[in-house]
């Protein structure tokens, strides 16, 4: 690793640590002169006020000037940690990041994409952050970083990971029904590891699950039957469903048609039992990428 980039854990552990230290040399300090005072100054001991001091400069500006330093310095701190997770280092690598409902995928620069952050540990990673409906928030603990994601507006993140190993991300903005499902891992390889993963597959065209997966769909929908957000894709085609359209129920048989629809327009015919809360796919969808899906879920019988 350069030995000279702070990693963002550094920056946010230091000005943890200085505030938590100042604040409970604070409260033990407060706590333990108070509890004096009560103790010598009970009105046992006292029953009369015998002092008659008025005012004290000395102590009226130490109590002042003191107190000011110390949260100017936590200001100061809290300020120039915050700069260091703005301030991104040269040589970053940088990943797009796309949230979605209520799933994650992580594009590259060479057109790779990922429902799990591969980098390489060692090296920063600058995440561009990309909603694609809702407010959706971008969560890795193990660095300290958390930024909103907010549709129509370009924000990042960036991070090292110190060593190879796996780091939860988390979506930290409640963003309906699917939101708990919105876990996913920062994996951190080698480098060397990393740019195997990167070139491989690369100039492959995506397989239909590959794509399911990239688009989102998987997030609701399962492959194996069990029920998510939505219907699961297995045993849906030639079948007969019960679905809501315009708010009249009717019967209709899933085929290639419905599937194709209920991509681009989920909420015209919405299977009853499920709430309407498929977002529109309409233009987002390559038309080879669309016939592949509709294709591969069609063999799910
Ligand atoms: Cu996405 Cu919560």
């Amino acid at each position: 690793m350069t030995p000279q980039i702070q990693t963002t854990t550094q920056a946010v552990d230091q000005v943890f640590f200085l505030i938590f230290g100042i604040s409970v040399v604070m409260l033990i300090g407060i706590a333990a002169v108070m509890v004096y005072f009560t103790v010598r100054y009970h009105h046992r001991r006292h029953p009369q006020p015998t002092s008659q001091v008025r005012s004290h400069l000395l102590l009226e500006i130490t109590w002042t000037v003191l107190p000011t330093i110390l949260v100017m310095a936590m200001f100061y701190y809290g300020w120039a940690g915050y700069l260091a997770l703005r301030n991104v280092p040269e040589g970053a690598m940088e990943v797009k990041a796309v949230a979605r409902m209520w799933s994650w995928t992580f594009e590259y620069e060479n057109g790779r994409a990922s429902e799990r952050l591969y980098v390489p540990a060692g090296r920063p990673v600058k995440v561009h952050l990309v909603s694609e409906d809702v407010l959706h928030s971008f969560y890795v603990p193990a660095f300290r970083i958390k930024r909103d994601m907010v549709p129509g507006m370009d924000n990042y993140v960036w991070f090292i990971a110190p060593a190879p190993g796996s780091y939860h991300i988390f979506c930290a903005e409640y963003c309906g029904t699917g939101h708990a499902d919105m876990i996913t891992s920062v994996e951190a390889l080698p480098p060397e590891d990393f740019t195997a993963w990167l070139a491989e597959a690369k100039d492959q065209a995506p397989d239909a699950v590959e794509l399911l997966r990239r688009h989102g769909c998987l997030g609701c929908h399962s492959l194996d039957g069990s029920r998510m957000a939505g219907p699961s894709f297995k045993g849906l085609y030639g079948r007969e469903k019960r679905v809501l359209s315009e708010g009249r129920e009717r019967t209709l048989v899933v085929d290639a048609e419905y599937l194709r629809r209920s991509i681009l327009q989920p909420k015209t015919d919405v299977v009853v039992g499920y709430p309407p809360i498929m977002p529109d796919y309409e233009g987002r969808i390559p038309e080879d990428e669309l016939d592949a899906m509709v294709e591969f879920l069609r063999t799910l019988e």
